[in-house]
């Protein structure tokens, strides 16, 4: 599905989410370099804009590894063009089978990707696995507010807006019905974080952004 909506993900994410998702990449970066990680890997890393945000760390190697070839060609040529191929590599492959040592990476980074993952568990067991003893992963996601008030403006807009603006600008209006749809299903807030300690992450923290529209997780292989 990634691969049918490539060329216009980046502006449609901006569009969608009002320019905030620039702002939590931001976010994660600043969270990132206080843990001053070299070996980084950024999961499901799509068009990479969270791998070029944390090329910014002094001393850091980012790998980006995602599913779908079109989505890493659109993080290629912006890798090129911003002249960090020497700090990023981008390569193919899946988050549930991640070709890694274990205790490889000091920080792991997931971006609007496990909702995606077929088997959100295995898929998180394999960051846990790949992670150094003292590392972290931060994960930035979607979620739903819990406040009912601006959950029920959350669902409006989301139900309503969402969908209208992949059917305008999106060759594949079913991709966007799909994104709202598995925002909405996905487990949030505690409940991923649950998740997370399910996995064998400790010391989960969660940071609600926009009224909790979408939330930053941070967790601890210890
Ligand atoms: C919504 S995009 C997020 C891209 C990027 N991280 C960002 O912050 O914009 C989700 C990405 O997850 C990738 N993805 C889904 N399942 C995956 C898996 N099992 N392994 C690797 N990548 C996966 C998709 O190909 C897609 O590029």
């Amino acid at each position: 599905m990634f691969d049918s909506i490539s060329f216009e993900y980046d502006k449609l994410n901006r569009l969608i989410s009002a320019g905030n998702d620039v702002k939590w990449r931001k976010k994660i970066h600043k969270i990132a370099k206080k843990l001053n990680p070299k070996n980084i890997l950024d999961v499901a890393t799509g068009t990479a804009d969270i791998a070029i945000e944390l090329s910014k760390i002094k001393d850091s190697k980012i790998i980006g590894l995602d599913i779908s070839e079109k989505m890493l060609n659109v993080g290629r040529t912006k890798i090129l063009n911003k002249n960090l191929s020497e700090k990023i590599s981008l390569i193919s492959g899946d988050a549930e089978k991640l070709k890694f040592n274990d205790n490889h990476f000091d920080l792991v980074t997931i971006g609007f990707g496990v909702r995606n993952f077929q088997n959100l568990e295995k898929g998180l067991k394999e960051s846990y696995r790949v992670l150094t003893n003292e590392g972290t992963l931060i994960i930035l996601e979607t979620s739903v507010p819990e406040n009912k008030f601006i959950k029920f403006f959350y669902l409006m807009f989301s139900r309503t807006i969402i969908p209208l603006i992949g059917s305008i600008f999106s060759k594949d209006n079913k991709a966007y019905s799909y994104l709202q749809k598995s925002a909405e299903e996905f487990p949030s807030g505690k409940n991923f974080a649950g998740v997370l300690q399910n996995c064998g992450f400790n010391n989960v923290q969660i940071l609600p952004q926009m009224m909790g529209a979408s939330s930053i997780y941070i967790a601890k292989k210890h």
